[in-house]
C-alpha cells in the first residue's frame, strides 16, 4: 500500500519524505488555505515546491465546477510537473472532465467520493485514483471502511486499473484496516502515520538492551 501525506505544508511534506516511506501527497483547497497559499501564482509556484520535495504523484484539486473551466485549469495544473494529478470533485461535470483527461494521458484524482456507485462511475471514466472519503462517513455514523471494501470488491470484479486512494484518514487504525482490505494508497495526516512507528514494547525493549550494553561495558574485562 502507498502512503501519501494530506496536507500543503512544506515542513510536514519534509518531514514525511525523511522518513523514507512516503509515495506522493494530496492536497485541496481547505489545506492550501490552511497554509495561507492563496492567489494563483502562489497557489502554482507551491505545488511545484511540493513536487520538488516529493517523487510521486501530487494531487493538486481544481476550483472551477463547470466542464471546460475544469479543463483549462487541470491542462494548466497538469503542466507544471509530470507528477501532478489533477483532482476533480466527484460531479456530473468532474466525470466529464475525468474522460477528458483520461484520454489525453493526464493522471486525475476522483475526490469527495462517499458512496459505491460514485466510485464505478469513476473508474468507468478512467480515474488514476478515486478518493472514498472515509473519516466524513465515520463522523456521520456510517462505517468509511465498509465503502472501501464495497470498492475494493467491484474493482476486482472488473479489473478496474482506477487506484482507491483512502482519503479523510484519521487515525492509525484507518491506515491498518485499509491494508487488510487492500486499498492501494492512503493518503494521511503526518500524525496517522508517525503513530504507526510508537508501541510501549519497542520503547521498553530498547530501553533494556542498551541499559544492558552499558552496564556490560563497565564491568572489568575478566567479569565478562
Ligand atoms: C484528500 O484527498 C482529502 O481532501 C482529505 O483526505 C479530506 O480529509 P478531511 O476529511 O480530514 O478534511
Amino acid at each position: 500500500m502507498k502512503f501519501f501525506i494530506d496536507t500543503a505544508s512544506l515542513a510536514q511534506i519534509k518531514e514525511a519524505q525523511d522518513l523514507g516511506i512516503l509515495d506522493g501527497v494530496t492536497t485541496n483547497p481547505s489545506l492550501m488555505a490552511k497554509e495561507g497559499i492563496t492567489g494563483t501564482d502562489r497557489v502554482m509556484k507551491h505545488y511545484v515546491d511540493i513536487c520538488n520535495i516529493v517523487s510521486g504523484d501530487v494531487s493538486a484539486e481544481v476550483i472551477a465546477t463547470d466542464f471546460d473551466g475544469m479543463v483549462r485549469e487541470g491542462e494548466n495544473l497538469a503542466a507544471l510537473h509530470p507528477n501532478i494529478t489533477v483532482k476533480l470533485p466527484m460531479t456530473r461535470e468532474g466525470v466529464k472532465a475525468i474522460k477528458h483527461f483520461s484520454g489525453k494521458g493526464i493522471k486525475t484524482n476522483c475526490t469527495l467520493v462517499f458512496s459505491a456507485g460514485q466510485a464505478l462511475l469513476a473508474a468507468k471514466a478512467g480515474a488514476t485514483y478515486v478518493s472514498p472519503f472515509v473519516g466524513r462517513l465515520d463522523d456521520i455514523s456510517t462505517d468509511g471502511m465498509q465503502l472501501i471494501e464495497q470498492i475494493r470488491t467491484i474493482y476486482d470484479n472488473y479489473g478496474f486499473s482506477t487506484q482507491i486512494l483512502a482519503a479523510s484518514i484519521r487515525h492509525p487504525m484507518h491506515i491498518i484496516q485499509c491494508a487488510e482490505i487492500g486499498a492501494d494508497v492512503a493518503t494521511c495526516p503526518l500524525s496517522a502515520i508517525t503513530a504507526l512507528f510508537e508501541h510501549p514494547l519497542t520503547t521498553i525493549g530498547l530501553e533494556k538492551f542498551l541499559a544492558d550494553h552499558k552496564k556490560a561495558a563497565q564491568q572489568p574485562a575478566a567479569a565478562k
